[in-house]
């Protein structure tokens, strides 16, 4: 599956956050263990089975809190011990550092995104040239069309992208600019086509890893 499992590490306090505990989380757990660092947070970017996985071993591990954002806890139904529910816009606090949550629905209803000074965890919503499924229960590519238009416009053309997948072909992080530069998924001005592509065109000819993919090539699939 190549998930990323992610650690957020607040140096002053010495505390960090672990998201989407899945797989091997074990190691890292053990990494946090082998340097004092408390992990106070647990963050979820959506539900799916392979971004959780190791979740109860890292509440045996840890009195963590959880995160998600409240639509993706309804979508979800688990029952959680007291979880933080989140809407699009909030902040968490972890030590001195400060974590903003975007809600980027379209992979799933309550995906989120967790944005780290520059640094922006993406989830299953944006890979290297690459963007989450929306076939599945609970997937609507219109919605991510205006997920991925809003987060086109909004963050910062530096930020740096950490997927919850390594599809990339070269180095695992990307910086949204490059993204804007090939990533098919941010080529499209009209929904319908951005709807086609994903929908019924995209798995059809393109492999991991994924290259770059320029704004014609991109158009030219469509017909
Ligand atoms: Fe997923």
């Amino acid at each position: 599956m190549e998930n990323f499992v992610y650690l957020i590490h607040d140096h002053a306090s010495n505390t960090a956050a672990i998201v989407d505990p899945a797989w091997e989380v074990g190691e890292m757990l053990d990494f946090a263990d082998s340097k004092d660092i408390q992990i106070t947070d647990i963050l979820l970017t959506h539900s799916h089975h392979d971004h959780i996985n190791g979740l109860q071993q890292t509440l045996e591990h840890s009195d963590a809190k959880i995160h998600l954002l409240k639509p993706e806890a309804t979508f979800w139904g688990a029952s959680l011990n007291q979880p933080a529910l989140h809407h699009g816009g909030d902040q968490i606090k972890l030590g001195e550092s400060q974590i903003n949550i975007l809600h980027t629905p379209g992979h799933t209803p309550g995906s989120a995104c967790y944005h780290v000074g520059s640094d922006l965890i993406a989830g299953d919503t944006l890979f290297v040239f690459g963007c989450g499924r929306c076939d599945l229960a609970g997937g609507d590519p219109e919605e991510m069309f205006n997920t991925l238009k809003k987060m086109k416009t909004e963050l910062p053309s530096s930020t740096v992208l950490h997927p919850g997948h390594n599809y990339a072909p070269q180095s695992p992080t990307s910086t949204l600019e490059t993204q804007c530069e090939g990533n098919p998924f941010l080529h499209f001005d009209e929904q319908a086509d951005f709807v086609k592509y994903r929908m019924h065109v995209h798995d059809k000819i393109r492999e991991t890893p994924y290259e770059a993919v320029s704004k014609e090539e991109a158009l030219r699939a469509l017909k």
